[in-house]
């Protein structure tokens, strides 16, 4: 992309209606536009990073064995009524009246709509197991939306559901999306750290939420040291395997790490007194077992070997895809702005001409660019008449995390400088070995994307 024909409107001035760095720093890069309360559009620039986040999650639920579908943000009242939920969802939900007086809601979350695809299409056990999920917007009427993307009211959510026969193969489920979410978050270059949460009226061990830690986090959190070295890194799991899935829960939740929630003082002062700490933490996402509950009600039953009639045993999973954004900022900016990890960037690199209109920098400035996506990146190419410290500047500001820099005096020797931005560290190569640099840099990310 060149700079001169995208659309990024950067704001010169602070936003002031905005209470939190990462809110500021997506208003000012151009990346949102506020149209109510609670509800955004994504101008270029956020779109393209939310459908990395998107794809991020899509890929590491497919490499998990589940199966996306589509499901419509406006649901029938009715669906509701048979759960038991609609009154009892409360103020939250946007409720909606169609031209035939009938009553519709715009979903706040689809356990019952795809409990009633579940039960028109599934029978048999053979069937199963069966976890199905979606990224769709969700709508909820949040009494104090705020943070921009981070409490919205309408806001992306991956949810998914999953289908069992029994508990024990629910569990299994359970157990295989806490995998898949450990690894969507590292690719994401976030630690999100499980921790027990409150089943809420449903009750139960079965929930864990995924926090990432932040000051501007609105969630306290009370945790182990320890459980902040360990990583999940590149490790091969058989998602099919109870005990390698197991495994990995028990690794990652066997350390004290729980929300205000559900935290045990007594238990918590058995953690040896230098490793307690105390922190507010961004819930990123969520996952819970609760048996029977909706298919029971909404008579979502499978025939078993035996041939009984038998409700399905299911769980739902969610994943804060527009929030993120959020998290990922507060977790990576500086007084300069974003720094935006390297598996969500939405540009690669950045390239800065100094002196646009010189024919020499012009035309190294074009070969780079053309060398660049010829080697499969996506490169930025800020080719605006404008001061360098401009274009540094909105270079830094939107977070790219490399930059290139092409200038008289340095092609003078065949160089251009490759800064990082989060070291700010400059190093004077050749063009070539600039695009050799940042080819090898971005292989791990491309070597992580599952391809089916
Ligand atoms: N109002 C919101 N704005 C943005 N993201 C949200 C909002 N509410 C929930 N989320 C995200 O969706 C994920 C799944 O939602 P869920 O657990 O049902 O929400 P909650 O815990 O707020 O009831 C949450 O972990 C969070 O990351
Ligand atoms: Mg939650």
């Amino acid at each position: 992309m060149r700079l001169s024909r995208y659309f990024l409107p950067v704001l010169k001035e602070e936003p002031k209606e905005a209470q939190i760095v990462s809110h500021r720093l997506m208003l000012r890069s151009g990346m949102i536009r506020q149209q109510a309360a609670g509800i955004y559009s994504w101008l270029p620039l956020g779109n393209k990073i939310l459908k990395r986040i998107e794809q991020i999650v899509h890929e590491e639920q497919q490499r998990a064995g589940h199966i996306p579908l589509l499901m419509p943000t406006l649901q029938p009242a009715d669906l509701w009524r048979r759960s038991g939920r609609y009154d009892a969802y409360g103020e939250e939900m946007l409720r909606i009246t169609d031209r035939n007086k009938r009553e519709m809601l715009y979903g706040p979350t689809n356990e019952e709509m795809i409990t009633d695809i579940f039960r028109s299409y599934v029978s048999s056990y053979k069937s199963l197991p069966l976890t199905l999920y979606h990224i769709q917007w969700k709508f909820r009427d949040e009494m104090r939306p705020r943070f921009g993307v981070m409490r919205g009211r309408e806001f992306l959510m991956k949810d998914g559901y999953n289908f069992d026969l029994t508990k024990e193969d629910a569990l299994h489920a359970y157990n295989r999306h806490l995998v898949s979410y450990l690894r969507t978050y590292e690719r994401m270059g976030l630690q999100a750290i499980p921790m027990r949460a409150d089943g809420g009226p449903i009750g139960g061990d079965y929930t864990h939420e995924f926090l990432v830690l932040a000051e501007t986090g609105e969630s306290e959190v009370f945790y182990d040291s320890e459980i902040t070295d360990l990583k999940f890194g590149n490790r091969q799991i058989d998602y099919d395997s109870v005990e390698q899935c197991e495994g990995v829960l028990q690794e990652f939740t066997s350390r004290y790490a729980r929300t205000d929630e559900t935290h045990d003082e007594a238990i918590f002062a058995e953690v040896p007194e230098d490793r307690r700490r105390s922190a507010r933490g961004i819930e990123v996402g969520q996952i819970f077992y609760f048996g029977t509950k909706y298919s029971e009600a909404m008579g979502a039953n499978v025939v078993n070997d035996k041939g009984e009639r038998v409700p399905a045993h299911m769980g739902s999973h969610g994943i804060g895809v527009s929030r993120l954004l959020g998290a990922i900022i507060e977790a990576n900016h500086d007084d300069k702005g974003i720094i935006w990890p390297e598996g969500v960037t939405p540009f690669h690199v950045g390239i800065v001409n100094l002196k646009q209109g010189d024919a020499s920098t012009d035309s190294a400035s074009e070969a780079l660019y053309t060398e660049l996506k010829a080697a499969g990146l996506d490169p930025l190419y800020d080719d605006r008449d404008e001061r360098a410290g401009a274009k540094f500047a909105t270079i830094d500001l939107i977070g790219l995390p490399w930059r290139i820099t092409v200038g008289p005096r340095g092609l003078a020797e065949n160089k251009v400088e490759l800064t990082n931005r989060r070291s700010g560290e400059s190093v004077e190569m050749s063009p070539a070995e600039a695009v050799q640099r940042l080819k090898a840099v971005y292989q791990p990310v491309f070597d992580a994307a599952y391809k089916g």
